[in-house]
């Protein structure tokens, strides 16, 4: 009884590690949410699937009722897969999932993915740092739990590019803050639905960003390598 914690990366399905696909190959069964890419199940074919995401007109579960499947699926199966979108570890919850397992004393073992706070940006040529231009990075949600009694996020970061996960909802409040601390002026870009057919690419600064039509999911990009991008584009 292992449950393996694996990235799926952004959505495109070609961007799976060869590690996830050979333990997905093997698993009885994959505990997902949901994946940009449905495709990706393709590679457990023999499998129980068990969605634990939100869907329309049904309860959605909630992350105490998730560890306690992972728990009753280790105690039931030998190879449990628990998939989740990006990196398991970057705002996927995985490091809570991973400390409930252990705690029942199961083994765990984490296969890392390509998180889409870096592998977007990389694969629309938007470099996340760049020498002379950028050398620091901040990756941050933009929908702080409103549940928690104190924010943990000011807004008033230091790192050159600002990477913004979560961001659509909230994204004229979370602009506003930061214009308290950055030019109005600074690029912007936003990727929605990256690596996916569907991606679109829209530009802006931090002053205007947020009066564009702008759809979930997508990242938030802000700082000087956004006119890199430019620049590689034109
Ligand atoms: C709950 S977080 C999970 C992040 C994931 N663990 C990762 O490492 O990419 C979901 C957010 O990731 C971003 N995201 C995930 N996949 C994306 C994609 N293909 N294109 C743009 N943004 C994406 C969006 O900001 C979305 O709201």
């Amino acid at each position: 009884m292992t449950v393996y914690l694996v990235g799926a990366g952004p959505g495109d399905p070609d961007l799976l590690t060869l590690k996830a696909v050979k333990i997905l190959n093997k698993a009885d069964v994959v505990i997902y949410d949901r994946l940009a890419n449905e495709k990706i199940l393709d590679h457990a074919p023999q499998a129980e699937l068990i969605y634990v995401g939100k869907k329309a007109g049904e309860h959605y579960k909630n992350q105490n009722e998730i560890n306690q499947i992972l728990i009753n699926a280790a105690k039931n199966y030998n190879m449990v897969v628990r998939l989740k979108g990006g990196d398991p570890f970057v705002f996927g919850r995985g490091g809570e999932e991973m400390l409930a397992l252990l705690e029942e004393g199961i083994v765990v073992d984490i296969i890392p993915g390509v998180t889409s706070a870096v592998g977007v940006p990389t694969s629309v040529g938007l470099p996340v740092t760049h020498r002379g231009v950028a050398t620091s990075l901040t990756i941050v949600t933009g929908h702080e739990d409103p549940t928690k009694s104190e924010k943990q996020v000011k807004w008033d970061f230091k790192a050159d590019t600002i990477i913004i996960l979560m961001g659509v909802g909230r994204l004229e409040d979370n602009t506003h803050e930061l214009m308290k601390y950055k030019d109005p002026k600074t690029p912007v870009c936003v990727i929605e639905q990256g690596t996916m057919p569907d991606q679109r690419i829209i530009t802006g600064t931090l002053e205007n960003i947020s009066q564009k039509n702008i759809n979930p999911p997508a990242l938030v990009i802000i700082g000087s390598v956004v006119d890199i991008f430019k620049k590689a584009r034109l």
